[in-house]
């Protein structure tokens, strides 16, 4: 089995229209913040988050989703301090599924007010490097077939889109790791360095 300890370094990413927000791992303390960035999401949003299938998100559940085995998961949350206060704006993650085990399986996603801004692409890119780092050799995504911006998204990305081989509500999204797409490129902005320069922002 595929095995690493994912442990990814705070990073900064600036949004297209200039504002930052800082991209962590997630920690174990972060279930209210986590909690609070589902339930703020719109149920469109939430929706297309969780395929319709989530009634609230219960304690357990958060608490799960904040801690993820660092040998074969990783879990990425965007911070901003925008308000004064401590919110996150965009989740990240992969995991293992049922497929073979150098493949892990994707979710993101952005609040509704931040959307539009690239900080999806930002997210997709970051997921990208990080499993390039730790062997995985494919990243796979189940997306509702009428949610046209994660199909726009994973196109942009470099995944290629056909039919879910076992849930016709679904399309399933894939990309092998091994292989660059143009967009990889783009920086990201590391912690320390000057973010307003127009050379960092995600475009
Ligand atoms: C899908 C989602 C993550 C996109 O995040 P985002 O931050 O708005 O996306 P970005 O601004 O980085 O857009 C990147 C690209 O995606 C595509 N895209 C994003 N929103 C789009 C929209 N509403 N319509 C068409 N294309 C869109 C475009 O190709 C865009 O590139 P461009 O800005 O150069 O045109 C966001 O809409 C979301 O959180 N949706 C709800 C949850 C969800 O669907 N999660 C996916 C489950 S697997």
């Amino acid at each position: 089995m595929l095995e690493f300890n994912a442990r990814p370094m705070p990073e900064l990413q600036s949004t297209r229209d200039g504002r930052v927000a800082l991209l962590r791992a997630v920690r174990e303390s972060d279930a209210a913040l986590l909690g609070a960035f589902f339930n703020g999401l719109t149920p469109a949003s939430r929706r297309r988050r969780f395929h319709g299938g989530v009634n609230g998100l219960t304690p357990a559940l958060l608490a799960h989703m904040t801690r993820p085995d660092p040998r074969r998961e990783l879990a990425l949350v965007l911070i901003t301090f925008e308000t004064g206060r401590v919110a996150c704006i965009g989740e990240a993650r992969y995991a293992v599924d049922d497929g073979p085990a150098d493949e892990r399986e994707f979710s993101l996603a952005v609040s509704d007010a931040w959307q539009g801004v690239g900080i999806g692409a930002g997210l997709m890119r970051s997921l990208v490097r990080h499993a390039r780092t730790q062997g995985v050799a494919r990243l796979v995504g189940d997306v509702l077939r009428d949610n046209l911006p994660m199909i726009e998204l994973a196109l942009h990305s470099g995944f290629t889109v056909q039919s879910h081989p076992a849930d016709a509500r679904l399309l399933r999204v894939t990309r092998a790791i091994g292989v660059p797409a143009i967009d990889d490129a783009l920086p990201l902005a590391p912690l320390g360095v000057e973010t307003s320069s127009p050379m960092l922002r995600v475009q």
